[in-house]
């Protein structure tokens, strides 16, 4: 691969804005093969090169895998002519190729991840590969007592359909009425349809976990940042071993 600009390096590597990273890099924070490097157009290679930013090592891949905390009010799309996009969370110089791995509902919030790997989004969202994906919900109403069995043995909801087994677990010391739905499957607005089956309403949904991923909760809604590398192979994993059950 070419040498790139120092600057377009780290934006494709999530370190922020053009504008941000030649801030970063002229004020000294970032060292290339253990030498600080104050000029924002250096010519670096991104295969070979050390690029350590505040202490952090930094490691080019070839595709690019981010964790988003998705605020409320913000769409699954790339692009819409009224609303605002998950998509549009990026730098603009950041955007190109990136899409939403699967999609969460407008007024959720949480974990998202966002890439350019079709392959491994493909193989998060097949209804066959069972994927883990865990929510918090704040319920009003009350809960048919059996709500929990009626996940567990494969709920029907108030249309008929029919969805997998699902595990619903009450958080017990949370000021609201909140639970814990773990699903292996993504329905349109499956948890809201999955509670008000058993009685309730969701007023407040978050995905907190996705195929083995916890969310950060150091991302405030609305930020973002690259996946480690130890958060990648979890995702990889689940990309081969899916398919398990409950
Ligand atoms: N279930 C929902 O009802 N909404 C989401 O956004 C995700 C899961």
């Amino acid at each position: 691969m070419p040498a790139m600009r120092l600057d377009k390096l780290l934006t494709q590597l999530g370190c922020g804005s053009r504008k941000e990273v030649g801030a970063l890099i002229r004020s000294g924070r970032v060292t290339v093969d253990g030498a600080p490097v104050r000029d924002p157009a250096c010519k670096t290679d991104p295969e070979t090169a050390v690029v350590v930013v505040d202490g952090r090592p930094q490691r080019y891949q070839a595709q690019r895998y981010f964790m988003l905390n998705k605020p409320a009010g913000v769409i699954t799309a790339s692009r819409d002519g009224r609303h605002q996009t998950v998509l549009e969370l990026f730098p603009a110089s950041q955007r190109r190729g990136l899409f939403a791995v699967g999609r969460l509902d407008k007024d959720t919030e949480g974990l998202l991840i966002v890439t350019d790997d079709g392959a491994l989004s493909h193989a998060l969202m097949s209804p066959a590969r069972h994927v883990d994906k865990v929510y918090e919900a704040v319920v009003e109403g009350a809960l048919v007592p059996d709500a929990a069995d009626r996940f567990a043995a494969g709920l029907t909801l108030r249309d008929g359909t029919v969805c997998l087994p699902a595990v619903l677990e009450r958080l017990p010391d949370r000021a609201e009425q909140t639970v814990r739905v773990t699903l292996r499957e993504g329905k349109y607005h499956q948890v809201k349809r999955m509670i008000a089956a058993v009685g309730g309403t969701v007023v407040h949904l978050r995905r907190v976990w996705l195929g083995g991923l916890a969310l950060d909760p150091s991302l405030a809604p609305g930020a973002f940042r690259a996946l480690t590398d130890a958060e990648l192979a979890l995702l990889q994993g689940q990309e081969r071993d899916g398919k398990k059950e409950f």
